[in-house]
């Protein structure tokens, strides 16, 4: 086993993904406060965590004062004023997906680590998938040749309950979208690996959750790609009583690749010119919350690069800017379906 580091972290919002960060911060380095608006989640989760827990993000960061890192896991349309609330108290932030919901959020954000002199990273776990990470390895290396087109599928469920479950999904300013809560590390992927986008033709619909969702719940994506790729998404929460698929393709001058099952977790197909991908190491699970499943839990790979970072000036992995595109997409994308 790793030695524990020093690096002391917070959390703020007490909510499922919290306890994934709280796991991996009490197994590689120390958790010395959390906060949630709800007085009994503080209470339950700092009782569990056997750390001071706080009612309000104010309180606790003027009352302790040895953070280093805050972990930001509350709803998506607050990742912007508790990062910048924590940024300004003089710690680094770890912020969940998306960054923010509107790019100007994003650069708030880090214009304030900038004048604060403080790190903010943003969580994009897919990337760790194995094959995910092998797939950008062999772009890299130029072995599929130009990338001419990708294909993104995106086909879970959210069903009545789990909207009903909560105060912030489904909400147009807390949530921000479909493609925020529940793709926004599915669209990372489209950056990371073909790279930054210029042109969208979109199409969105509200077919099954008119009652408890501000905003669409499918859509129909063209994109045209900088380095001159064209691909689609196809994203829905409405496969039918479960989730289905996330998978991305690409095609290249020199090989085709298509990374699948339920979480971008599994190799479905290569061709490549010479080439062939072999011994991959396993995937880890995805992300259980009972009634519904998540991404895969690589939380444990952001932890050990965060740590990383401070401890041994390595690379971060998915930096601020790369949080900052993701949302410029896909603000592009709802610019184009509300035309
Ligand atoms: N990376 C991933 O795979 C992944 C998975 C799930 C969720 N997330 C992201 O994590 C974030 C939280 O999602 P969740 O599913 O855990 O939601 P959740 O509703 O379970 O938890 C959010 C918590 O934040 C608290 N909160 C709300 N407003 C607050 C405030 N002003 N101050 C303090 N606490 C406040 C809520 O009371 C709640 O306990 C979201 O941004 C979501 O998109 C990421």
């Amino acid at each position: 086993m790793k030695e524990k580091s020093n690096l002391r972290f917070a959390i703020i919002g007490c909510g499922r993904i919290a306890e994934r960060h709280a796991e991996h911060i009490e197994h590689l380095a120390q958790l010395v406060a959390v906060c949630d608006k709800k007085p009994e989640r503080a209470k339950m989760f700092g009782d569990k965590h056997n750390c001071p827990y706080f009612n309000s993000v104010d309180e606790m960061l003027a009352a302790v004062k040895n953070i280093d890192i805050v972990s930001v896991c509350s709803p998506n349309g607050l990742h912007a004023e508790h990062s910048i609330k924590a940024l300004n108290a003089g710690f680094s932030v770890l912020c969940e997906k998306p960054m923010a919901t509107s790019s100007r959020d994003c650069e708030r954000m880090m214009q304030t680590a900038e004048k604060a002199n403080k790190r903010l990273f943003v969580i994009k776990q897919n990337r760790f998938n194995p094959p995910l990470a092998k797939l950008k390895e062999i772009v890299d290396e130029g072995r599929l040749g130009k990338i001419l087109s990708v294909q993104l599928n995106c086909f879970w469920n959210r069903n009545d309950e789990y909207y009903s479950n909560s105060d912030w999904k489904g909400k147009k300013l807390l949530d921000g979208g479909t493609l925020f809560t529940q793709y926004s590390h599915f669209v990372d992927l489209l950056y990371w690996i073909v790279g930054d986008v210029k042109n969208v033709h979109a199409f969105t619909g509200n077919f099954m959750h008119k009652h408890n969702v501000e905003f669409e719940d499918t859509g129909a994506v063209i994109l045209e790609f900088y380095s001159g790729a064209i691909g689609t998404i196809n994203y829905t929460v409405n496969s039918y009583k479960k989730n289905m698929e996330g998978s991305i393709t690409i095609f290249g001058e020199k090989g085709t690749i298509k990374v699948g099952g339920q979480y971008l977790n599994v190799l479905e197909y290569q061709n490549i010119e010479g080439y062939e991908i072999k011994d991959l190491p396993e995937s880890g699970k995805a992300n259980d919350y009972g009634f519904y499943q998540g991404s895969m839990s690589n939380h444990d790979k952001i932890y050990e690069n965060v740590i990383d970072v401070f401890s041994n000036n390595a690379a971060v992995t998915t930096s601020a800017l790369d949080g900052l595109k993701v949302t410029q997409i896909i603000e592009k994308i709802y610019e184009a379906a509300n035309k």
